[in-house]
């Protein structure tokens, strides 16, 4: 499988640091137009939920962003959580963000690779991954997040996934994606359990959650598109994408929202006990 150059990655995200949500949102009932700024902390929450954790635990978040779910998390749970990203900018960002959070005491973040992570074996209680190991190769991320997880800790992540073959005649979206955001290979939904096994991860939970998560955000990208707002959609993305896809992003934003080639899951897994 085919995946990106980490250090490449991070100096993609080094030029995003203004971008405030980089997740998308979470909409459990269809007819909700909550903006995607309040739904991306709605996932964030359930996430958070998911991880199984109390007070005074201790959490990774594994490709932190500019710290805002971390900080959410910290906040939400009474955990420790420490914060990992390949982007040197969004140590930065983000410990300044905890700092006018006043969690620094409990929220730390670092500049590292999660595919090698810097951690001794069974140090986390938790783990989450909010839509960043698109750009890892997952069977190495899965097997260095168990590594770290202590006996029976949750790992809770969402992932994109395929989820139907680009329509005959069209240019494939998913693979337009991998292109301009540095994604691996995609997946499908089902590869999941044996990347699972084979990391010596058990499964808890997997559910495709693209009508709730994945079609309202790419509605709201559409619209802003629509509106030539390109505030969900930065500059840098765009200038990575040949003069002709621009101008086909730009003139058709329904096609994306429409799309049913790009798909997004929820997964709970867990190291297993001893
Ligand atoms: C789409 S952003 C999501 C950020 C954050 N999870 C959030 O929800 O706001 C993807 C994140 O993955 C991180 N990332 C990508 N590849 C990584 C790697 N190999 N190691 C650590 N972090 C990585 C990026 O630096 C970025 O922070």
């Amino acid at each position: 499988m085919r995946a990106p150059i980490p250090e490449q990655v991070g100096l993609l995200y080094d030029k995003l640091t203004d971008a405030e949500v980089l997740h998308f949102g979470y909409w459990p009932d269809p007819a909700d137009d909550t903006p995607v700024e309040i739904a991306a902390t709605r996932l964030t929450d359930l996430v958070a939920e998911k991880l199984a954790v109390t007070a005074g635990q201790s959490v990774l978040d594994v490709g932190c962003g500019i710290g805002t779910p971390a900080v959410r998390v910290a906040q939400t749970t009474g955990t420790r959580v420490t914060g990992i990203t390949i982007s040197q900018e969004q140590v930065k960002r983000a410990t300044e963000h905890a700092a006018a959070n006043n969690v620094s005491n409990r929220v730390a973040f670092r500049h590292a690779d999660a595919m090698a992570m810097p951690f001794e074996p069974a140090s986390f209680d938790a783990a989450f991954a909010l839509e960043s190991i698109i750009h890892m190769d997952r069977a190495k991320a899965l097997a260095s997040i168990r590594e770290v997880l202590k006996p029976g800790g949750h790992l809770v992540l969402t992932d994109m996934f395929q989820r139907n073959p680009a329509p005959e005649g069209s240019p494939s979206l998913m693979a337009q994606m991998v292109d301009i955001w540095m994604m691996s290979d995609p997946v499908q939904l089902d590869d999941y359990p044996a990347l699972l096994a084979d990391a010596g991860l058990e499964l808890v939970e997997l559910t495709d959650v693209t009508e709730t998560v994945l079609r309202k955000t790419l509605r709201l990208v559409a619209d802003k598109l629509r509106e030539d707002d390109r505030g969900l959609v930065p500059d840098e993305i765009i200038a990575r994408l040949p003069e002709e896809e621009q101008a086909r992003l730009m003139a058709f934003p329904d096609e994306l929202a429409a799309s049913e080639e790009l798909g997004c899951l929820l997964l709970v897994a867990r190291r297993p006990e001893a």
